[in-house]
C-alpha cells in the first residue's frame, strides 16, 4: 500500500455506461431521445452505448484528435494505472472493489468499454469533440443532459476554486435541462475546503442545486452527486 497515494496526470479512463447510470442515478429509459453532452469523455463508452439507446450524445475531452490506434495504447496503458491504483489503495474503497476477483472484473469491464469507445471514435468521430473546461465550443441550451464525471472535485488538488465554478457555469451554459456532476470529493475522498463556498455562490446565482445520495458504489467516500439546475432568474 502507498504511505502517500497520489495521482500524478489526471487519469484517461474508460468507464462503461452501466457505470454513468449508477453515478448519476438513471436508468436507460431517462436516456432515449434526449441531447446529452458527457464531458469529459476520457475513453469511456458511455456517448456509444447512449446512442444505442437513443439518445443524441456527444462526448468531448481535451485528448480527442488522436489517431484510433495511440488512442487505443493510451487507453490500455491508463487501464493498468487504474488496476494498479486499486490494488495499491484498498482503503479507499468498499468490498466491490476490493479483491482480486472484483478487481479484474472492474478491469474487463474497462477493456470492454474501451473497445467500444476506440470503434465509436473511429467510425463516428464527429461525436468526440476536442475541447477543455472552461470554455466549450457549443451554443447556450445544446444539451438536455450534460454528465461531468470524474474530473471536477475529482482533481481539486490541482484545479481551483475559479476553475470549478466557472466549469460549472460553461456546463450550466451548454444545457437546457441538468447538469449532473459525480463524484463531490477528491480521488483520496478529501472534499475541497471551498466546497460549501461554491455551493453557496451557486445558490446565490439562482442555480437550482440538489445534493442527491449515490446507491451502487464502489467507493467509500464518493456518496453523493451534485444536480443543478439552469439559472431561474
Ligand atoms: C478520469 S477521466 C474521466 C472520464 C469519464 N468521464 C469517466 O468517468 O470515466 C478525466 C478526463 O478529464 C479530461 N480533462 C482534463 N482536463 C480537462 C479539462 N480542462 N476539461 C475537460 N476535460 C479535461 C482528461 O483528458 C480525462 O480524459
Amino acid at each position: 500500500m502507498s504511505a502517500e497515494p497520489h495521482l500524478t496526470d489526471v487519469l484517461i479512463t474508460s468507464r462503461p455506461l452501466a457505470n454513468y447510470l449508477d453515478f448519476f442515478g438513471l436508468t436507460s429509459a431517462d436516456l432515449a431521445g434526449q441531447r446529452i453532452l458527457d464531458c469529459p469523455g476520457g475513453a469511456s463508452s458511455f456517448t456509444a452505448e447512449a446512442r444505442a439507446l437513443g439518445a443524441d450524445s456527444i462526448a468531448l475531452d481535451p485528448t480527442y484528435g488522436k489517431a484510433p490506434t495511440e488512442f487505443a495504447g493510451i487507453g490500455r496503458d491508463q487501464i493498468a494505472l487504474s488496476d494498479d491504483w486499486f490494488r495499491s489503495n484498498p482503503q479507499l474503497f468498499l468490498p466491490a472493489g476490493r479483491g482480486d476477483a472484483n478487481i479484474s472484473a472492474i478491469i474487463a469491464a474497462r477493456h470492454h468499454a474501451l473497445d467500444l469507445f476506440l470503434s465509436d471514435y473511429e467510425n463516428e468521430p464527429e461525436r468526440y469533440v476536442a475541447g477543455q473546461l472552461p470554455f466549450l465550443p457549443f451554443p447556450d441550451e445544446s444539451f438536455d443532459l450534460v454528465l461531468s464525471s470524474h474530473l471536477l472535485f475529482t482533481y481539486a488538488d490541482r484545479f481551483d476554486r475559479d476553475f470549478h465554478l466557472a466549469g460549472i457555469l460553461e456546463l450550466l451554459r451548454v444545457s437546457a435541462g441538468e447538469v449532473r456532476i459525480y463524484p463531490l470529493s477528491d480521488y483520496l475522498g478529501i472534499t475541497a475546503p471551498w466546497f460549501d463556498d461554491l455551493i453557496a455562490e451557486l445558490r446565490h446565482l439562482a442555480v437550482g442545486v440538489t445534493i442527491a445520495p449515490v446507491v451502487f458504489r464502489v467507493t467509500r467516500s464518493w456518496t453523493t452527486q451534485l444536480i443543478l439546475k439552469p439559472q431561474t432568474l
